[in-house]
C-alpha cells in the first residue's frame, strides 16, 4: 500500500465504505482504500513533511497544539465495538462522530484530533462540514490525516466566520486493539469461555483513538454518547443511560444504548465500557448518588466488590465536606478491568480500575491489598472536582492534578479507616521514596513550562514520582502551615470559581492567599512566593541544626557529593523553609527559615538535652545536626525510644543514611540509628530502617561484606520476630493494628532473609501443606506474598509449577499477583529465565503486568543480570509493543539497573542507550538517573566498603 491519507502505524488500516446501520459484513480494515470520487474532495496525500522533530514547523498541522481558532461546544458521538473478530482476525469498532465547534477565530482551517482511525467516505466525502442553524460553511479544498501530529487536517476554499457554529460529521473504523489505550479491548475467561470486554483509557492523548475531537484539557465539551453492543452485554459511560432498546442492523439483534448529556468535560475523562459485568450497588446521600461497583460476574458474586461499595460513599462523603461542594454528578460507576495499563483513571462518573486496585476478598486479600483499594478509591474520587470539575488548562500543570489527589487520597483513606494511621503512611509511601529521586541533579521541577510539554510522549513522562509524591509531599507542607481549614477554604471558593473550566496553579495559590488573608495566617510571604520556590526549582533543603550556637542554614540536597547542577534556577536553589522541632520539654515550634541562613537562641541546648527538628516530616526537607545533638538522639533512642514521636525515629534513620550516603555524615552514624530497633516495634521506623539496609544489601549481597550484615539483622530482627509469634500465639492470630499486621510480615521476610531459626521451617510448612490440599490454601492472606515467596526460594521447578498453575487458577486478582511475584524468587537460573520468556507472551503474562514481572526478576539477586540480558536483548521489542501503554516502564528501568556499582556496568549502561537512540520514551528520564545513580554507587561502595564491613564485623560479634 502506498503512502497515503488513511494508513497509520502497525495496522494497516484502510477503508471501504461502511456506515454504522448499513454494514452488510463486517469489513477487514486491510481492504484496499479505494480512491475518492472524481470531483468530490481532491485525492490526497501525507502531507510532505513528517518529521518528528521539525525544529520551527512552519504548517499548523506541524505543530503538536491546536490553534485558538475553533471550540467545541458538544458531540455526538456513536460507537459500536465488534466482541468477535472480523474474517481476518481483528477486532474492530465503527463509529460515527458530529462535533458543533465555535469559530473563534476566523480560520479556513479545521484540525481536530484523530489517530489510528480510518475514515471511512459516504456520498464521495471523508468529512461533512455544515453551518449551523442551516448557515453557509465553506466547501473542503482538501482533507488528509497528518499521522505524526495525530491530526485530522480539513482544509477549506473560503473562511469560516468568527462567531458562528458550524459541525463537522465523520465516519470511521478503528481497531479494537489490546494496546491498553483508546478504545482498546480487555480479555478474561469465565465458565470456560472467553469474554471481551470493550474499554477504554483515554488519558492523556488517547481519546482522539475512539473518535476525531479537539483532544486537548482545555477543550471542554459536552458529549452525548451512544453505544451499539451485542445483546447479553451492557453499555455504559460517564453519564446515565437515557434508553437502551433493540435494534436490528443486518439480521443481528442489538442494542443500542443511548446516554444523558455529560457535564462540560475534558475529552481525557470520557469512557465508555461494553461488557457482560454485573454490579453490586448502593444509593447515597440526600440526593440519591448512584454508587455502582462493576466487574467480572464471579467476582460480584463473590462479593468481591463489596469493600469498595462500602467505602465509596463514605469517602465521598468526606471529599463533599473537605471541599464544601457537593458531588457533581448523579452516579459514579466504578468497575474493574481484567486488562488495565494504570492503576485507575478518574473518568468522570465511570471510574476504571485494575483488578487488584478495586476488588477485595477478605478470605484471600491481605491488608496491604485492602489499603491498595481504600487508597485507590480516595484518590480518584478526589480527581472527580479536583481534575474533573477544575482541569489544568494543560499537561505541564499535571502535577497539580496528580500530586492533590495523591495528597488527599491519605485524608479520605483516613476517614474510611480511621484506625489505619493513613496519615502517617503518606511518610512512608510517597516522600521518603521522593526524597531519593529528587536529591539527583537529575531529577527536575515539578512544573513545567507549557511550551516545553508538547508531545505526547512529554506528556506521559511526566506521570513519574515527582509528580505524584513530591507534589503530596509540598501540598500536604502547605495545608500544614496554613493549616487544613484554611486550606480547604480556598479549596472551596478555587472550585467555585472556576468548576466546569480550567486553571493554571496560580489560580490556587490565589484562592489559598485569599482564604490566608482572611483567616489572619502570619506567614513570611506569600503563599505563590513561598510555594514557587518548591514547585518551580528541582529538589529540596538540607537544614542544618546546631544546638551549639543556634545557627539553622540550608543548602540544596544531592546525594551524590560530585553531581553537578547544570540546570539553572531563579531562587538559587534557596527555599522558603517551615521548621518545627520537638526538644527534650517537648515544646514544639515553628519557625520560618528565609534566605540561607538565621540563628534562633531556642534551638540552643542544654547539656543534657536533645532536639530533632522537622515533626512528623511535614516539611520536605531533610535534617542534619551538630555531632552532639547526633550523639545525645543516639543516646536517646538507645535508653527510651519512644519519647521521639513514632515518624521521627523514622526520619533519623533516613536523615542519616541519606546524609552519609551524600557524604555529610559517617556511615557508621547512619548504622547506628538501626541499633535500637532491636527493641523497636513500630512499622515506621522498621520498614525505613529496611528500605534503607536494601541499599547495603543491592551493593553488598555478592561480597564478603554479606555474611557479617546478615549477622548483625539476624540480631536485630531476632526480638521481633518473637514478639510477633508470641503475639500471634505460634502464628495463628492476627494482630489487630494495620501496620502492626505490616510489621509482622516485615518480621517474617526478614528473619527469614537473614536465617533468623525457625522462620525457613515456618514457610516452606505453610507451603507445604498448600501443596498437599491445593483446594485448602490455609496460609493467612497478609503472610502469603513471603511466606510465597520463601517457599519457592527454597524449592525447586515442583515448587515453582506449582505456584504457576495456582497462578494460572487465581479466581481473584490480588492473589494472582502475589504467585506472580513470589515465581520471581526462585534461586534456578534456569527457571528465571523460563520466566522472563513468559512475560512476553501476553498468552501467559498480561501485557498489563510483563513490567512488572521483569522488574521482579530483577530484584533477585540472581535474576538482575539475567534480567538486564534480556532486557537489552529485547527492547526494540519491548519498547514497541509495550512501551505505550505500560506505567510501569521507567520503574523497569530503574529496578534492572539498582545493582550497578561498577565502571563495567555503566558502560553497559551507556552502550544501551547509544544502541537504542529515541526509544525510551516515557522512561528517557529514568535512564539518565539510572547512569548518575550508577555512578554515585561505584563511589560510595569504593569508599565504604571497608568501613561497613569493619562495623557489621564488630557489631555481629558484640552483645545486643
Ligand atoms: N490519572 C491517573 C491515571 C493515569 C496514569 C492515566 C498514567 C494516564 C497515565 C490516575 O488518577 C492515577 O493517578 N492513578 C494511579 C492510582 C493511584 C495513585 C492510587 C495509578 O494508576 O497508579
Ligand atoms: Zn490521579
Amino acid at each position: 500500500m502506498g503512502k497515503g491519507l488513511y494508513i497509520t502505524k502497525g495496522v494497516a488500516v484502510a477503508c471501504a465504505v461502511l456506515a454504522i446501520g448499513a454494514v452488510a459484513t463486517i469489513i477487514a480494515l486491510s481492504v484496499a482504500y479505494s480512491k475518492e470520487k472524481p470531483g468530490s474532495e481532491a485525492a490526497s496525500t501525507a502531507s510532505p513533511v513528517g518529521t518528528s522533530t521539525p525544529s520551527t514547523p512552519k504548517e499548523p498541522w506541524q505543530r503538536f497544539r491546536l490553534p485558538d481558532t475553533l471550540a467545541p461546544l458538544w458531540y455526538n458521538a456513536t460507537l459500536r465495538p465488534r466482541l468477535e473478530p472480523n474474517a481476518e482476525g481483528l477486532y474492530i469498532f465503527t463509529g460515527h462522530s458530529l462535533v458543533v465547534f465555535k469559530c473563534v477565530r476566523a480560520t479556513d482551517l479545521i484540525l481536530i484530533h484523530s489517530n489510528k482511525l480510518n475514515l471511512t467516505t459516504f456520498q464521495g466525502f471523508h468529512v461533512k462540514l455544515k453551518g449551523l442553524d442551516g448557515g453557509p460553511a465553506p466547501s473542503l479544498r482538501k482533507t488528509w490525516l497528518e499521522v505524526p501530529t495525530q491530526y485530522l487536517v480539513v482544509r477549506l476554499n473560503s473562511f469560516l466566520a468568527a462567531g458562528s457554529a458550524y459541525e463537522l460529521y465523520t465516519e470511521f473504523v478503528g481497531e479494537l486493539s489490546d494496546e491498553l489505550g483508546g478504545f482498546y479491548r480487555s480479555e478474561y475467561i469465565e465458565d470456560g469461555v472467553k469474554r471481551v470486554v470493550a474499554t477504554t483509557q483515554m488519558e492523556s492523548t488517547d481519546a482522539r483513538k475512539a473518535f476525531p475531537c479537539f483532544d486537548e484539557p482545555a477543550m471542554k465539551a459536552v458529549f452525548h454518547m451512544t453505544l451499539i453492543h451485542p445483546q447479553g452485554t451492557v453499555a455504559l459511560s460517564n453519564s446515565m443511560d437515557l434508553d437502551a432498546v433493540n435494534i436490528s442492523i443486518d439480521g443481528q439483534n442489538l442494542i443500542r444504548t443511548r446516554f444523558e448529556p455529560t457535564e462540560r468535560m475534558s475529552t481525557y475523562l470520557l469512557a465508555f465500557v461494553v461488557s457482560e459485568f454485573t454490579y453490586a450497588g448502593k444509593t447515597q446521600g440526600a440526593d440519591d448518588v448512584s454508587i455502582r461497583i462493576w466487574a467480572r460476574k464471579t467476582a460480584i458474586e463473590e462479593g468481591q466488590g463489596d469493600y469498595a461499595l462500602q467505602k465509596t460513599g463514605p469517602i465521598l462523603a468526606f471529599f463533599e465536606g473537605y471541599y464544601n461542594s457537593t458531588y457533581p454528578l448523579s452516579k459514579s460507576d466504578q468497575i474493574a478491568l481484567p486488562d488495565f495499563a494504570a492503576g485507575a483513571m478518574e473518568n468522570w462518573g465511570l471510574i476504571t480500575y485494575r483488578e487488584t486496585n478495586l476488588l477485595y476478598n477478605p478470605e484471600v486479600s491481605s491488608n496491604a491489598d485492602k489499603e491498595k483499594v481504600a487508597t485507590t478509591i480516595s484518590h480518584e474520587l478526589a480527581h472527580m472536582w479536583f481534575g474533573n470539575l477544575v482541569t489544568m488548562k494543560w499537561w505541564n500543570d499535571l502535577w497539580l492534578n496528580e500530586g492533590f489527589a495523591s495528597y488527599v487520597s491519605y485524608l479520605g483513606a483516613n476517614y474510611a479507616q480511621p484506625t489505619w494511621n493513613m496519615l502517617d503512611l503518606i511518610v512512608l509511601n510517597e516522600i521518603i521514596g521522593v526524597m531519593a529521586v529528587d536529591a539527583l541533579a537529575s531529577s527536575h521541577p515539578l512544573s513545567s513550562k507549557e511550551e516545553d510539554i508538547m508531545k505526547p510522549e512529554h506528556i506521559m513522562e511526566l506521570f513519574d514520582s515527582i509528580t505524584y509524591s513530591k507534589g503530596a509531599a509540598v501540598l500536604r507542607m502547605l495545608s500544614e502551615f496554613i493549616t487544613e481549614t484554611i486550606f480547604s477554604q480556598g479549596l472551596h471558593t478555587y472550585l467555585e470559581e472556576f468548576k466546569y473550566n480550567n486553571t493554571v496553579y496560580k489560580d490556587l495559590w490565589k484562592h489559598l492567599q485569599m482564604a490566608v488573608d482572611k483567616g489572619g495566617i502570619p506567614l513570611p510571604d506569600s503563599v505563590e512566593a513561598i510555594m514557587n520556590r518548591w514547585i518551580l526549582q528541582m529538589g529540596f533543603p538540607l537544614i542544618t541544626v546546631d544546638t551549639k550556637t543556634g545557627k539553622i542554614t540550608q543548602k540544596h540536597f544531592l546525594l551524590d557529593p560530585k553531581s553537578v547542577v547544570d540546570r539553572p534556577s531563579e531562587f538559587n536553589y534557596e527555599w522558603i523553609v517551615p521548621i518545627t522541632w520537638v526538644n527534650t520539654r517537648a515544646s514544639i515550634q515553628q519557625y520560618w527559615l528565609v534566605g540561607k541562613e538565621a540563628t534562633n537562641k531556642d534551638i540552643v541546648l542544654n547539656a543534657d538535652e536533645w532536639l530533632v527538628a522537622n515533626i512528623d516530616m511535614k516539611g520536605f526537607y531533610r535534617v542534619n545536626y551538630d555531632s552532639d545533638n547526633w550523639e545525645r538522639l543516639l543516646a536517646k533512642l538507645s535508653s527510651k525510644h519512644v519519647d521521639i514521636p513514632v515518624i521521627n525515629r523514622a526520619q533519623i534513620i533516613d536523615d542519616a543514611f541519606n546524609l552519609a550516603k551524600a557524604n555529610i555524615v559517617n556511615t557508621t552514624l547512619a548504622l547506628r540509628t538501626t541499633k535500637f530497633l532491636s527493641k523497636e516495634i513500630e512499622y515506621v521506623p522498621w520498614e525505613t530502617a529496611t528500605r534503607n539496609l536494601g541499599y547495603f544489601y543491592l551493593m553488598f549481597d555478592r561480597s564478603e561484606v554479606y555474611g557479617p550484615m546478615q549477622a548483625y539483622i539476624r540480631k536485630l530482627v531476632g526480638p521481633l520476630f518473637d514478639y510477633f509469634r508470641t503475639l500471634t500465639v505460634n502464628w495463628t492470630t492476627i494482630p489487630t493494628g494495620h501496620t502492626d499486621q505490616y510489621n509482622q510480615v516485615n518480621a517474617i521476610s526478614l528473619a527469614c532473609k537473614t536465617g533468623v531459626e525457625g522462620c525457613k521451617d515456618l514457610t516452606t510448612g505453610l507451603f507445604k501443606n498448600w501443596m498437599q490440599n491445593p483446594a485448602k490454601n490455609t496460609i493467612s492472606p497478609n503472610l502469603r506474598s513471603t511466606v510465597y515467596c520463601n517457599a519457592i526460594a527454597g524449592g525447586g521447578v515442583k515448587e515453582w509449577d506449582f505456584a504457576w498453575s495456582m497462578y494460572k487458577n487465581a479466581a481473584v486478582a490480588s492473589e494472582a499477583n502475589k504467585l506472580m511475584a513470589a515465581l520471581s524468587c526462585t534461586t534456578q537460573p534456569w527457571l528465571l529465565n523460563r520466566y522472563l520468556d513468559y512475560c512476553l507472551d501476553p498468552e501467559k503474562i498480561r501485557k498489563q503486568d510483563a513490567a512488572s514481572t521483569i522488574a521482579y526478576i530483577a530484584s533477585n539477586p540472581i535474576g538482575q543480570s539475567l534480567a538486564w540480558d534480556f532486557v537489552r536483548a529485547r527492547w526494540s521489542h519491548i519498547f514497541h509493543d509495550y512501551g505505550g501503554g505500560s506505567f510501569s516502564f521507567d520503574r523497569l528501568i530503574k529496578v534492572v539497573t539498582r545493582r550497578f556499582s561498577t565502571e563495567f556496568e555503566y558502560n553497559q549502561l551507556l552502550r544501551f542507550k547509544e544502541d537504542h537512540p529515541g526509544q525510551f520514551g516515557s522512561s528517557t528520564m529514568a535512564l539518565e538517573q539510572a547512569l548518575e545513580k550508577t555512578k554515585a554507587n561505584m563511589d560510595w561502595v569504593t569508599n565504604n566498603k571497608d568501613l561497613v564491613l569493619e562495623w557489621f564485623t564488630s557489631e555481629a560479634s558484640s552483645p545486643v
